[in-house]
């Protein structure tokens, strides 16, 4: 249950943070499936990563088929250019996406319960639908930038609802890649939309608002166990991590059934796998 003075924050910043939100057994727990999916993934089987034919076509693949699956995505310069890992497994992987709330059970329940739903009506969801899980390792020394961007380009709707509940799994620090928001931004335009045509994917731009400067940026520092939230308007983006320490987060983003989804969007889903919300339930 969110208070007043939270909400009052909310609707004014475009962002707010929840410190203490899971529990250090409930971020174990997470971490550890986390991990173990990483270890059973086979890169070349599943990503075609090695393929020089047309990178950008296999990359578009490997996203659009895990809009309902469960997949890992590598670093920038994960390989080497004999298509060689440069450096372990477990520490080269950018990312877990997109549907491990519905696919796994370990990662169904801590995307879903009675605090994340008051969390949800709070911020106004009435109808919030889970679209996204994606587990962001920032890997310590490699972890790559995330530049400066708003959610809502990857999540159309009408009208703008899309919500990110930002997981720290670990504490966010300057040092290791943590989120800058640019306070109160949510109230601009939306700048780019993420738009697929058959199977290619790419990005339009809508509006020629630029980008925050770093003036106007502040970093979202928080300790783990933090729950983060974000208007699908607010520009943010993340540093490197060039830190020996990994920053993990896990994230889902949201929107409110009542609006229309896009369909252009790139993440779409189809009655075998239903979008559903923070409702528990067995997968
Ligand atoms: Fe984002």
């Amino acid at each position: 249950m969110l208070t007043p003075s939270q909400i009052q924050s909310w609707h004014h910043d475009g962002y707010l943070v929840l410190p203490g939100f899971k529990s250090a057994g409930q971020r174990a727990d997470l971490s550890a499936r986390a991990r173990e999916i990483v270890d059973a993934f086979e890169p070349d089987a599943q990503t075609g990563v090695f393929s020089t034919v047309d990178p950008s076509r296999t990359a578009d693949r490997a996203l659009l088929a895990s809009a309902s699956e469960v997949h890992c995505f590598f670093e920038e310069e994960a390989f080497d250019a004999m298509g060689r890992l440069r450096q372990a497994k477990a520490l080269s992987i950018n990312k877990i996406g997109h549907a491990m709330h519905d696919r796994d059970p370990v990662f169904s329940r801590f995307s879903r319960g009675p605090d994340l739903a008051a969390v949800a009506a709070g911020v106004g969801l009435v109808e919030p639908l889970i679209w996204q899980s994606q587990v962001i390792f920032k890997q310590p020394g490699i972890g790559g930038e995330v530049r400066w961007h708003q959610d809502a380009t990857y999540f159309v709707t009408t009208p703008v609802t899309v919500t990110t509940f930002w997981f720290a799994l670990e504490d966010a620090t300057v040092d290791n890649g943590c989120l800058w928001v640019e306070p109160g931004g949510h109230r601009g335009p939306l700048r780019e939309r993420f738009v697929r045509s058959g199977d290619q994917l790419g990005l339009e731009r809508l509006d020629p608002t630029p980008w925050p400067t770093q003036a106007g940026a502040v970093p979202v520092e928080v300790p783990a166990g933090s729950l983060v939230l974000l208007h699908g308007l607010l520009p943010h983006y993340s540093a490197p991590n060039r830190s020996p320490r990994s920053r993990l987060a896990y994230t889902l983003h949201v929107t409110d059934g009542r609006s229309e989804y896009a369909a252009g969007n790139w993440l779409q889903r189809d009655a075998s796998l239903p979008v559903s919300g923070f409702a528990q339930r067995s997968v």
